[in-house]
């Protein structure tokens, strides 16, 4: 059980003053009666409307998003957009957050959720959660890379700290020699373009696109979002 006005901010993304507007003037409906901001429901089992449409009960939302360069991996910021802003209003709510930070300019698979134990899991780099990237390099691919990744390979530390080593990689040649795919299992700052400078390239393009089993959708325009299904999710693990 929980309180209505609770129940309308953590699963429709209203706020508390807007959730009791609404209630009071008699747009937000239990089981197709008028109920007070503070009456109290039973979240699984009530049918909760605004404005006729049915708010149906989530404990947590997955989210994909198709980041585009030039957002922020950030809930919110003074200057730049970040992902946050990218979700549309029938999928916001309070709470969400990226798990996982991408650059400002890498584009790709953000999963945004507001489940702490699941982006605890995608995050530990002991849970082995893989997350693969296109990486498009300045200087062709060279075969030797498999082997060093493969290892381990040790990237320089960041202002100051000492050098240290990655988790083994896998890499993937195509048929392009500026392009390869890399396999991750963890997530240190600036990892991949660390990882091409320690091999002696750069990195000129990065997008992810896949976290665990999930494939970023290839029909999703950047920009935009679609939620995950509980099935997909629990396949991450
Ligand atoms: N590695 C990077 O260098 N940047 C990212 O955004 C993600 C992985």
């Amino acid at each position: 059980m929980m309180r209505l006005d609770k129940f309308i901010v953590h699963q429709a993304g209203l706020s508390r003053s807007e959730a009791a507007k609404l209630t009071a003037s008699g747009k937000i409906l239990v089981n197709g009666k008028k109920c007070s901001a503070s009456s109290r429901i039973d979240e699984t089992n009530d049918i909760v409307t605004i404005d006729g449409k049915t708010v149906v009960y989530r404990k947590f939302v997955y989210i994909m998003l198709n980041k585009p360069a030039g957002v922020i991996c950030a809930t919110r910021d003074e200057l730049s957009q970040t992902v946050i802003d990218l979700i549309p209003g029938e999928l916001m709510r309070k709470g969400l957050f990226p798990a996982g930070r991408l650059d400002k300019d890498t584009r790709g698979f953000v999963l945004i959720t507001d489940d702490g134990a699941l982006a605890h899991d995608i995050l530990s780099p002991r849970r082995h959660v893989e997350k693969e990237y296109e990486v498009t390099l300045e200087r062709p691919a060279e075969e030797g890379y498999e082997q060093i990744l493969a290892d381990g390979i040790t990237i320089n530390g960041q202002s100051g700290e000492p050098p240290e080593k990655c988790l083994p990689a896998k890499i993937y040649f195509t048929d392009d020699p500026y392009t390869v795919r890399l396999v991750i299992c963890e997530g240190k700052y600036h990892q991949i373009k660390r990882m091409a400078k320690a091999l002696g390239n750069r990195v000129v393009g990065l997008k992810r696109i896949r976290i665990g089993n999930i494939r970023l959708d290839p029909s999703l325009p950047e920009g935009m979002c679609r939620e995950i299904s509980h099935k997909e999710i629990s396949d991450i693990r």
